[in-house]
């Protein structure tokens, strides 16, 4: 008996499908399906052959291939029972549930062995707003089991592709994109480090072979999870190509009754990346992040850290946010050494008080200050970690997360969570700040990874940041992990902004941006202007090159605004002053990725969610190799609308331009087909230079 089932987004269809009552196959997954298509037919196009050599059956490419199917591939579930046995599962259809509302359709299978008294179930959330497709998986048990692996779920990869992209990282250095080759066998990327992380992000991108940023088939799938995960891509020796994500193999070391996998949001797009980036973007505004009902427009932030560090003066704190609001900035968040003892990264995490040296009249003042120059108040907290050098680890060295004997990272230890009294200390500390003073956000830092990886400190991680927003539901939170270890759909849920990463090299800053925004829309992706030499990178870069592109994302400043000239502040205030202006309509629209035909210039365009405006930001990043610039080819605009655009920042020319190009002095009014296929003519540049321009729909 065959049963199907056929799920559709805007323009996305899922098929499945279930022989003899077994877990069902992803049998379709791409461009919408006529309402006609005969899906029995579809199911049978898909019956592959059987060959000499092989077993007498092909085992199914299902959601979950099992050992017990004698699949030849990496299972997508594996189930131990206490003594370490592998179980032998034979899961078979119980029911199926369908929840329609106006803009989701969710479907949920229920599989059971009613012999081992185990049951699956796979739901799948189409989202018809946002494009998403939300697939989970959920394990349950009469008798505790061990679960080893449990993928959410199994999805089969194009075989008409040549690579997948993957991300990779370090520290100043996240969403390092790489294209790994398909091969037979598996590739696992698989994070042990107990946080999202920088090294592995866990998405990745199947584009299928001549795919770009503005054309062609790819899909993409993003694990929602911030604690160790694991991604295996495989090509059986049969041909066939999977793919599959889940948490980190060690995270079930206990036996358990439940279990569910994180829910992986997947989408097909047959407009390039940026058809995969506009639908994350769209999904993460409308259905992750929540905004306080408070909600501004993205304020800009001001924050201390690369000003003072550990040095709390309040006299040049105050000097600091004095500069700071005439620069443009809204908020001011206070980074971390203000808590008692915290002279520098040795000590003191855990005991969040006041430190009374720093702050003798407590933090009222500079917050008082703060706010008669019209800014919101922010404060950096570490709540997950603890100093060996703190009264908190003096009072309750059984609070650490592992063995006492362990490598210590940035100095520091990591609490367990998963012990309610640490979590009722930390809510009780951060609640008694959030109470006591005015303060509408925090920065919520995690500066090292777990010495063990246990989806139990993930889930009280969530559980502690859900209790607290509930409590203080106008404070918004940064997500920061030494910048981007934690960036993902699932602390995003909890959180509202990204502190993408620790370098404020705008070079740097730039690409990093542009490969997260295949992910990541503009208002949560935070962005500074950093110090005149840069403390990360020992670069030094025009403040305009910095200020742009800042100004692309959630903009922010973080240099000792000391250091500025009026000139400077000047021009840090016009960049400011257009980010305001264009805030809002930017941060309802999409990020969108150019095909670049030079290697040293990387850009993207930002559409307005009704395609009534956009802005490209180009980005000359070194020097080119022609002594010309190379058209620049735009996207996502309409061929047959006329667009009137204009260089925003035309005064930027190189000192050596010497030559008339149109937009060096006038607008321009072109079709969308000019624009994306021919190209327009730019200035000459010098590296660290970023374009702005502007066009509107006529
Ligand atoms: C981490 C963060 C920085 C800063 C410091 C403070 O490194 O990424 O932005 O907050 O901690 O110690």
């Amino acid at each position: 008996m065959t049963q199907c089932w056929r799920l559709d987004t805007i323009s996305q269809s899922v098929i499945l499908q279930s022989n003899n009552n077994q877990l069902p196959s992803v049998i379709y997954w791409g461009s919408k399906l006529p309402d006609s298509e005969n899906i029995t037919d579809l199911a049978l196009c898909t019956v592959h052959d059987l060959n000499c050599g092989t077993l007498d059956a092909v085992a199914d490419l299902s959601v979950a291939p099992l050992h017990s199917a004698t699949y030849p591939g990496q299972p997508g579930l594996t189930i131990k029972d206490r003594q370490g046995q592998t179980l032998w599962l034979n899961l078979c259809f119980d029911r199926e549930q369908l929840t329609d509302t106006d803009d989701t359709s969710e479907l949920t299978l229920h599989f059971i062995d009613k012999a081992l008294a185990i049951s699956y179930q796979l739901i799948i959330i189409a989202d018809r707003q946002t494009n998403m497709f939300v697939f989970q998986s959920k394990v349950s048990s009469e008798n505790p089991i061990v679960i080893d692996w449990l993928a959410a779920p199994v999805l089969p990869a194009p075989h008409n592709s040549q690579h997948c992209i993957e991300f990779s990282g370090r520290w100043c250095g996240e969403f390092q994109m790489q294209q790994v080759p398909w091969h037979t066998g598996i590739r696992m990327r698989e994070c042990l480090l107990g946080r999202t992380s920088h090294e592995h992000f866990p998405g990745v991108i199947l584009p299928c072979t001549g795919t770009t940023n503005s054309h062609g088939y790819a899909f993409g799938l993003h694990y929602g999870w911030s604690g160790g995960h694991k991604m295996l891509a495989e090509e059986l020796a049969d041909g066939r190509r999977l793919i599959q994500f889940g948490h980190a193999t060690a995270n079930h070391s206990e036996p358990v009754t439940s279990a569910e996998s994180a829910p992986l949001y997947a989408t097909f797009s047959a407009t390039g990346l940026n058809g995969l980036a506009k639908t994350f973007q769209q999904h993460l505004r409308q259905r992750i992040v929540k905004f306080p009902a408070t909600e501004k427009l993205r304020p800009v932030h001001y924050n201390c850290w690369e000003a003072v560090y550990f040095d709390h003066d309040t006299s040049v704190l105050f000097d600091i946010a004095q500069k700071a609001a005439e620069a443009g900035a809204e908020r001011f968040v206070l980074d971390d050494g203000w808590f008692i003892n915290r002279n520098d990264d040795t000590t003191s995490l855990g005991d969040w008080f006041i430190d009374e040296q720093k702050y003798p009249q407590g933090l009222a003042p500079l917050i008082s200050h703060v706010h008669s120059l019209n800014m919101g108040f922010g404060l950096w907290f570490e709540p997950e970690m603890i100093s060996i050098d703190s009264d908190l680890y003096r009072q309750h060295p059984q609070w650490l997360l592992g063995p006492a004997e362990q490598q210590q990272g940035r100095q520091q230890l990591v609490l367990d969570l998963s012990q309610p009294a640490v979590c009722d200390y930390l809510f009780e500390r951060l609640s008694h700040f959030l109470t006591q003073y005015d303060i509408e956000y925090i920065k919520w830092d995690h500066n090292r990874v777990l010495p063990i990886v246990d989806h139990k400190q993930t889930i009280a991680l969530y559980r502690l940041l859900d209790k607290l927003r509930t409590a203080h539901p106008n404070v918004e939170i940064e997500s920061c992990s030494s910048g981007g270890g934690r960036v993902d759909f699932g602390i995003l849920k909890r959180t509202h902004r990204i502190w993408l990463s620790d370098s404020n090299d705008a070079l740097e800053r730039f690409w990093m941006q542009h490969n997260a925004a295949l992910f990541f829309p503009g208002e949560i992706t935070g962005s500074h202007i950093g110090p005149a030499h840069c403390h990360t990178s020992g670069r030094q870069l025009p403040l305009a090159f910095r200020a742009w592109v800042a100004a692309s994302r959630h903009m922010g400043m973080e240099m000792d605004p000391r250091e500025l000239s009026d000139s400077d502040i000047a021009l840090i205030k016009k960049v400011t002053n257009w980010y305001k202006t264009n805030r809002e309509w930017l941060h309802s629209g999409y990020i969108l990725r150019l095909d670049s035909d030079d290697d040293a210039v990387l850009g993207e365009l930002q559409i307005a969610a009704d395609d009534s405006r956009f802005v490209a930001f180009i980005a000359q990043m070194t020097v080119s190799n022609q002594v010309l610039p190379k058209p620049i080819r735009l996207t996502g605009l309409e061929h047959d609308v006329r667009y009137e655009i204009a260089l925003y920042n035309r005064e930027q020319s190189a000192q050596t331009s010497r030559g008339n190009p149109a937009l060096k002095s006038n607008k321009l009014t072109l079709s969308g087909r000019v624009l994306m296929d021919r190209g327009i003519q730019l200035p000459v540049a010098f590296p660290a230079t970023l374009w702005v321009i502007e066009g509107k729909r006529i």
